[in-house]
């Protein structure tokens, strides 16, 4: 076993090690883009460092497979006395000026430049120039800290941090973005650091308990965080460095070390690609399950992930709370969104109701409750039985609304708890897609796949 276990981690590595090739190209690329930053610094008389820094600088990054997968993360620091206007004014105005190829903006605390520069994603984010992180200013004021610390600590080691970022990406949950939830490069690094290598980081996580807490300096440190995971900050103690980290995410590491320590296979780093699905393969699909599967899909142009992220999400529960309360049923829903467009999606137990729903009003020995409510069903058309008395209350048998999950939606969306963003989206237009209708792209295909494919990435 332990050969196998040695036998896996050497053919990863082979894939995710980055090739001389590919370290050159990094090289020469962020040299070019040091000096395009200096100068634009230089021709705006502006006296900020530039620096690199993350996996690019720690030799922590992992081989891309696909061109632009890796960034490089360039940090501009200015001066604590720069107001934040100047900073961020400055930091957008030198990355636009880097990015030969185009950008897009990114958010952390503060917008920044993703630029796009041979082939790599360079990340240009302003900073202050800080002694100690006792006097942070923004919340990136941390990273040159962050890097301090790992060059002093990492000792080699940065084959398991490859290793283990490529065992999160396997699993579905590297990155800290609000879409993933999961686990970011640094917190990799720091538990490689805590644990000394990726097999006894694997050891350590498969008998996590939620509430766990780990401190690179202290034996018995408590998690004061409200979060199912807490790894302190070394370099600054009042900060949970696993804040990002959903229940769900750190359930899945767990899942997934001890099923990787039971068996090891090089398919928990890289799963199976699944094919994106057709209509017939849909339709078998929706055949065996019984279900109705809906689409209300809009455009949100204008929203980086981590903003539309938890709108979505909101405006999904919403949506879903108001489809149960008014009757029907959902087996499970997922958000799709890239490129501003969105989809809710909803795989219905029930979407089509009967025309009559019960409604329960005032208990009898209220008189005053009681007589406004015989007064409003008399003579109703919309009641069909009652009112009658069932468990000391008036109830009434009234003709239904809306019977079908599009009727209700396209009725109601506005009154679904959702966000401004996505209200002013839908009354633009939405469209709800039915079944086979939601295969509208390739996107659409590979993830009704991945929805229905939904399994942990477990090699037994
Ligand atoms: P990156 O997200 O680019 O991570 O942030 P990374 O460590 O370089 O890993 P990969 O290989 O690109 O995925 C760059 C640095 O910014 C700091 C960390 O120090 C990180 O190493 N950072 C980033 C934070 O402190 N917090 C964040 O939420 C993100
Ligand atoms: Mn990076
Ligand atoms: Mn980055």
């Amino acid at each position: 076993m332990k050969n196998e276990l040695t036998r896996v981690q050497m053919n990863v590595l082979k894939r995710i090690r980055p090739s001389r090739s590919e370290r050159e190209r990094l090289h020469r690329v962020t040299q070019q883009v040091i000096t395009a930053a200096e100068s634009a610094l230089a021709s705006r008389n502006l006296s900020a460092t530039v620096e690199v820094i993350g996996s690019a600088a720690r030799d922590t990054w992992i081989s891309g497979d696909e061109e632009g997968d890796q960034d490089i993360d360039i940090f501009i620091g200015f001066d604590a006395s720069t107001s934040r206007e100047d900073l961020e004014r400055y930091g957008l105005e030198i990355g636009k000026e880097i990015a030969v190829e185009g950008y897009i903006i990114g958010f952390a605390e503060h917008p920044y430049v993703k630029a796009r520069c041979g082939g790599f994603a360079i990340d240009v984010v302003p900073h202050y120039r800080i002694k100690n992180t006792r006097q942070i200013l923004s919340a990136v004021d941390r990273t040159p800290f962050h890097q301090q610390f790992i060059a002093e600590h990492l000792d080699g080691r940065q084959d398991d941090v490859r290793l283990l970022k490529q065992f999160l990406k396997g699993a579905g949950i590297y990155g800290a973005e609000l879409r993933t939830k999961g686990f970011s490069g640094y917190l990799c690094e720091l538990l490689v650091i805590k644990f000394g290598s990726f097999v006894n980081v694997l050891k350590s996580v498969q008998d996590w308990k939620v509430g766990t807490c780990i401190s690179l300096t202290s034996e018995d440190a408590r998690n004061s965080f409200a979060s199912p995971l807490a790894v302190i900050d070394p370099v600054d103690t009042n900060r949970n460095v696993a804040a990002a980290v959903s229940l769900d995410s750190f359930s899945v590491f767990i899942d997934s070390a001890r099923s990787f320590l039971e068996s090891p296979c090089i398919e928990c780093f890289f799963p199976q690609q699944i094919p994106p699905l057709d209509a017939s393969a849909f339709q078998a699909i929706v055949k065996k399950r019984k279900t109705t599967v809906f689409g209300v899909k809009f455009d949100l142009p204008d929203l980086v992930d981590d903003i539309a992220y938890p709108q979505l999400e909101r405006a999904h529960k919403g949506m879903l709370i108001a489809l149960v309360r008014h009757g029907f049923s959902a087996l499970r829903g997922d958000i799709y969104y890239e490129r501003g467009e969105a989809v809710l999606l909803f795989e219905m137990l029930v979407s089509q109701l009967p025309a009559v729903e019960r409604h329960e009003g005032p208990p009898v020995d209220s008189k005053r409750h009681a007589n406004k409510f015989k007064k409003k069903y008399a003579n109703n058309p919309l009641v069909l039985s009652g009112p009658y008395i069932d468990g000391g209350r008036y109830v009434v048998e009234l003709r239904r609304k809306y019977l079908t999950l599009p009727e209700y939606v396209a009725a109601e969306f506005k009154n679904v708890r959702s966000s401004k963003a996505i209200l002013r989206a839908m009354e633009q237009e939405f469209q709800i897609l039915k079944d086979e209708e939601l295969l509208d792209s390739d996107g659409m295909r590979l993830f009704l796949a991945r929805y229905f494919d939904r399994t942990l990435n477990n090699c037994d």
